[in-house]
């Protein structure tokens, strides 16, 4: 029988009862100063246990910072303190009580931190001398764009302490209650910053060949995966290509779907169970042609050249097409953000028009 949209999951001991997931979706919702900054707030509990109870089977809670300066707007969740830690635990145990899986994205924004809310003055940088605004670090001293601040370029030092920070992070995630990490590394962020050479011109051990701008992301990997119990899975989310060297009228070099490939194999080489692939966010201008399924490709060529599994994510909004690609065997799981976001019960509705079962809460079985 082939794999649908509703055959359980397991990687590693962990299974997931189906595979409607939801990605990573930042809220801005959290205190941006004081006590209560990075804590979850009843909005995220609401806005994730809705879609728990709507039957998702994986729920991939937001870019979460490891770090005070790692957010990328003042308002994002953190995971460097207990009571953070201790506010997390209450979703977490939702999630499982309606048999949802609850996973945690980890992140540090790099140069892309210190902005507004994206509904604010369109998600303007903060300038570090603005209420809540900070300077940024990357990579390498290059500002995302002309109005946001140039990064302070982290020192090999400030790179160790980074990745102990996601270390700590990944703890406190598992303390929390949280079955699976994924370690943010696309979208332009720090890890993704590292790993492109558009952003990466570095001189030393972290930049210039494929090595070394892929070392900060295996040392964030060897990190959680050494704090992180065997029996769990570790996942990871790549930008399979920065849409630079892929666009020949675009003469900037960037990170390409074959950089994916290899960088796949070397993920799960250090214990990486699963890539979560999605494209884009290193620069602003990028032209990117956005369409249904468009970066499912992307992750059928990982699962296909480096045997990763692999999750597809990007404009997946019907359940025909989404059980299609998991038929197809395109990708092990699919993952589906603004439609979730439209429709919480997604998964229900998808398993009443294609045959599937997806459980719905006793509490609303007279409906
Ligand atoms: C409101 C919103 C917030 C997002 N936040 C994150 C995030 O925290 N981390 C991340 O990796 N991607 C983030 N994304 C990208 C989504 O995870 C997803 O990849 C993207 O929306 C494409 O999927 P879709 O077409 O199903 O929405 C966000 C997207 C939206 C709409």
């Amino acid at each position: 029988m082939s794999t649908t949209l509703f055959t359980p999951y397991t990687l590693r001991e962990l299974t997931a009862p189906n595979r409607v997931w939801m990605p990573p979706m930042c809220q801005y919702s959290a205190a941006p100063a004081g006590e209560a900054a990075g804590v979850p707030t009843d909005w995220h509990f609401t806005h994730l246990a809705a879609r728990a109870a709507g039957g998702t089977g994986l729920i991939i809670a937001e870019a979460t910072a490891v770090s005070p300066e790692g957010r990328i707007s003042p308002y994002d969740l953190g995971l460097w303190n207990d009571t953070q830690t201790e506010a997390f635990r209450r979703i977490t145990a939702f999630l499982k009580s309606q048999g949802t899986v609850p996973v945690i994205q980890l992140g540090h924004a790099g140069r892309k931190a210190s902005t507004e809310r994206p509904w604010i003055e369109r998600g303007r940088a903060l300038a570090p001398d603005e209420e809540h605004g900070w300077t940024p670090v990357g990579a390498s001293p290059l500002p995302f764009s002309p109005e946001h601040t140039t990064p302070e370029e982290l020192t090999v030092d400030q790179i160790a302490d980074i990745v102990r920070k996601f270390a700590d992070a990944a703890r406190r995630a598992l303390d929390a209650g949280f079955q699976a990490v994924e370690i943010h590394g696309a979208h332009g962020y720090l890890v993704h910053q590292f790993l492109s050479p558009h952003t990466n011109r570095r001189t030393d051990a972290y930049g210039g060949s494929f090595e070394n701008r892929i070392r900060f992301a295996l040392e964030v990997v060897d990190a959680v995966r050494a704090v992180w119990p065997e029996e769990l899975p570790l996942f990871f989310r790549v930008s399979a290509t920065d849409w630079l060297t892929e666009n020949p009228e675009d003469d900037r070099e960037g990170w390409t779907s074959q950089d994916t490939v290899r960088l796949a194999k070397e993920l799960q080489a250090h214990g990486v169970d699963l890539l979560d692939v999605s494209t884009g966010g290193l620069v602003p201008d990028a032209r990117i042609e956005a369409a249904p399924g468009f970066q499912v490709p992307f992750a059928e060529a990982v699962r296909n050249e480096a045997g990763l599994p692999v999750a597809a994510v990007g404009l997946i909004t019907d359940p025909a097409q989404a059980q299609a690609v998991l038929t197809e065997g395109r990708a092990d799981a699919v993952l589906l953000g603004r439609e979730l976001l439209r429709n919480p019960y997604w998964a229900r509705h998808a398993a009443a028009a294609l045959d599937g079962e997806v459980p719905s809460p006793v509490q609303y079985h007279r409906a």
